[in-house]
């Protein structure tokens, strides 16, 4: 990709044209919400989801969001019950998140939800998202737009200084009206605080309980899970039901061997040597490994670059003695 990356597209069909083009084809897009500028991608597709974290430089797996053009498309991903039905039906479009049960039949890529058994969802309340989603018809997973650990971007060209170089295309549609990511409810508690308060959802209900945010909380350990909300902060999570060993090059007794690149195994995360791909497979292949009939798992060391960074983090919490 050109350092000139990415081209800034004023809003309207063409732009869209050529965004769902790119989304079609696996690649990943900045467009406004009205909360941030978001980093679109087809949520059912691993490589395209592996593409953001890769753009972003993540260092996790943090799990992603999941925007859809309305409550019905909303239904087929995720399980709903009376109340989150009823917040939806009063809030959307527009910037709340509901984490819900997961509809696994939905196709959406366990790379979304960093392999949990729930799902955050939201219908956008902004022209060009809605048009995106209309454009692609596929649910499209969004992060903020920015390089990981720097501020989120509001306007196209906080994005383009933050990604140079890294997306092909931002749509620019003026300043996001919200500002501020959208807030996340889970039940009755708030994981994220956002342009909707307690007070907006819950009216009547009393100050409720605004849990910390992952990002912002104390550092998690094994012994301290307070302020802990998504369950990918803890050292052990991801973790697969038997041991995990790393950094390995040979198949010891009993073991399920990840492979990657040279090292051959019993799966492979990617025989390419590539780490995009290896990011994609990942979740799936502990999944794998985790069914099959072998005691333990090993995995093929995976360099510490680019998004193999990330693979390497899950990696660690999976392995992490309980
Ligand atoms: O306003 C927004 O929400 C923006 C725009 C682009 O829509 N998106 C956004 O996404 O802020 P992101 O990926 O930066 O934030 C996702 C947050 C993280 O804090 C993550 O931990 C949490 O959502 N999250 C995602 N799935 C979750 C789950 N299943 N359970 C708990 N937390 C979850
Ligand atoms: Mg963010």
């Amino acid at each position: 990709m050109s350092p000139t990356n990415p081209r800034i597209l004023p809003y309207g069909e063409a732009a869209i044209a050529e965004a769902a083009a790119l989304i079609r084809s696996g690649d990943c897009v900045a467009v406004p919400t009205e909360t941030v500028y978001g980093l679109a991608a087809d949520a059912t597709d691993s490589q395209a989801v592996a593409r953001i974290y890769q753009a972003k430089g993540r260092p996790s797996f943090n799990p992603l969001i999941v925007h859809v053009p309305d409550l019905e498309a909303a239904e087929i991903i995720a399980v709903f019950d009376d109340a989150a039905r009823r917040l939806a039906e009063r809030f959307w479009p527009g910037p709340l998140t509901l984490v819900l049960p997961v509809r696994r039949e939905a196709g959406i890529s366990s790379l979304v939800t960093a392999g949990l058994e729930t799902i955050a969802i939201r219908v956008p309340d902004h022209r060009a998202m809605q048009a995106l989603l209309d454009a692609s018809g596929v649910p499209l997973a969004a992060p903020s737009a920015n390089a990981s650990g720097g501020i989120s971007p509001t306007r196209a060209a906080h994005v383009a200084a933050s990604l140079a170089g890294r997306i092909p295309l931002v749509i620019d549609d003026g300043p996001t009206s919200a500002g501020i990511e959208s807030t996340i409810v889970r039940g009755r508690e708030i994981l994220r605080p956002g342009p909707l308060t307690w007070a907006d959802l819950f009216p009547g209900e009393g100050r409720g309980t605004v849990t910390m945010q992952p990002e912002t909380g104390p550092r998690p350990s094994p012994g301290n899970k307070e302020g802990i909300t998504a369950p990918g902060q803890l050292d052990s999570h991801y973790a697969p039901g038997k041991p995990l060993r790393l950094h390995a090059t040979i198949r010891q007794d009993g073991e399920w061997l990840i492979g990657f690149g040279a090292v051959p195994g019993d799966d492979t995360l990617s025989i390419r040597g590539d780490l995009v791909e290896a990011a994609a497979n990942l979740f799936d292949a502990l999944h794998r490994a985790d069914a099959s009939e072998a005691v333990a798992i090993a995995v093929a060391p995976v360099p510490e670059t680019g998004i193999g960074v990330a693979i390497n983090d899950r990696l660690k919490r999976a392995a992490f003695p309980r």
